[in-house]
């Protein structure tokens, strides 16, 4: 295991991070975890040299924290950092701050958390965290030894990263990041911005939820062809490595071959490790992943709001990814939510309205047919 130091903090990570998001089959939409298996996953990792859990407050239900705190007995604990984190929806004043606080405190049966996260915030959850008194609590609860850093976790657009990073004083932040991510979400700006200033990033979905773990031809054909045999994985992960800005790599493992697997990935990786023939053969992997993409909307939304209902940008996304990643529709999330909402493509009556606005001038009644055809197979 390589490890790294956690930029103005000063300590030392292992470049592997196990995410506990994910255990027994919750990317096919099992929500029962068995504990047993999650608790040996949790223990090979430690056992190969992770020193860093992510967890948060709602992952399987609200028994991650739990199941991860049973995996710490037996002198587990004082060998890693525990990664934790508030939600948004879970809070609303001190008292309630303190009271999940001390909740997330049982269930991983610590005494402290060494890294915890408002959960997910773009700037409306920075606002609010700010309007309920997080920023304070945050730095109390540091004071009073019951966290050690104060962290986000971040899913929204460079602009939001910018201002929440620059308006608090920030011990670490987890961003979504991985060779696909160069220009979206935080996006390599964001990761460099964070380095600038010293704060350590941990990075999740490096292999966007697994997706990346499985090429399509046409970016198999461009690995097979390079003269050094690796799989998308080791791809993936020594992609971001390669970074120096980047403290931790998160990855959720769901059998012990994937542990074993990352633990010898990462025992070959650090920054600077990837050659310029590399690099540029995962800019030409990025390239044809793009070349799959079925259509040139932007998501500018200024075809929304429709008069029909029908969420255009989410279903060109959810086609272009579907096409990207091989996905099968029935498994992509953003879909089946716009199905749940009565959002489709069925509910087009060719107004035209959305087509007067698209700065891209996409034929966008025709292809919403075809894209919601090919999606409902
Ligand atoms: N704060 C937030 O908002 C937030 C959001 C997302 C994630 N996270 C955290 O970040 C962690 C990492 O994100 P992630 O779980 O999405 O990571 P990821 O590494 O992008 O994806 C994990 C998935 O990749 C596949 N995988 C991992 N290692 C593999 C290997 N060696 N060979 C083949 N497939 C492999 C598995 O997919 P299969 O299950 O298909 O086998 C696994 O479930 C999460 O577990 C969670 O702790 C936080």
């Amino acid at each position: 295991m390589k490890y790294r130091t956690m930029g103005k903090l000063g300590i030392q990570t292992s470049a592997f991070g196990l995410g506990c998001m994910r255990f027994n089959g919750q990317a096919s939409g099992d929500s029962v975890i068995d504990e047993q298996k999650a608790i040996s996953l949790i223990r090979r990792a430690i056992d190969g040299g992770v020193t860093y859990m992510d967890t948060a407050y709602v992952y399987l239900d609200k028994t991650s924290e739990i199941v991860l705190g049973k995996a710490l007995q037996d002198g587990y604990r004082d060998k890693v950092t525990i990664a934790t984190k508030m939600p948004e929806h879970a809070v609303h004043d001190r008292a309630s701050m303190q009271a999940l606080l001390d909740e997330e405190l049982r269930k991983l049966q610590t005494d402290h958390i060494d890294f915890y996260l408002m959960h997910g915030i773009d700037r409306k959850g920075w606002e609010y965290f700010k309007s309920i008194g997080a920023p304070e609590f945050f730095d109390d609860m540091k004071k009073a030894g019951k966290i050690r850093y104060k962290c986000f976790s971040f899913h929204g657009s460079y602009e939001d990263f910018e201002y929440i990073i620059n308006d608090s004083d920030w011990d670490m932040v987890q961003i979504q990041y991985n060779f696909m991510d160069i220009n979206d979400q935080a996006r390599t700006k964001g990761l460099q911005l964070a380095a600038s200033k010293g704060i350590p990033v941990v990075i999740m979905e490096g292999l966007l939820g697994g997706r990346l773990a499985k090429a399509p031809s046409n970016v198999q054909a461009l690995y097979d062809a390079f003269p050094i045999k690796r799989s998308p994985v080791e791809w993936a992960f020594r992609w971001l490595c390669d970074h120096p800005e980047v403290s931790v790599v998160l990855s959720g493992c769901n059998e012990a071959e994937q542990i074993d697997e990352n633990l010898r990935i990462f025992d070959t990786v650090e920054a600077g490790v990837m050659s310029e023939e590399e690099r540029r053969l995962m800019d030409s992997v990025r390239e044809a992943y793009l070349s799959r993409t079925r259509i040139g909307c932007t998501g500018c939304r200024y075809c929304m709001p429709c008069p029909n209902g029908v969420n255009i940008p989410g279903i060109f996304a959810a086609w272009n990814e579907v096409s990207l990643y091989e996905i099968d529709p029935k498994w992509h999330w953003g879909l089946k939510q716009i199905r749940e909402k009565d959002q489709g493509a069925n509910k087009c009556v060719a107004c035209g309205a959305c087509e007067a606005a698209c700065p891209q001038h996409l034929n966008i009644i025709e292809e919403l047919q075809r894209a919601w055809a090919e999606l409902n197979g």
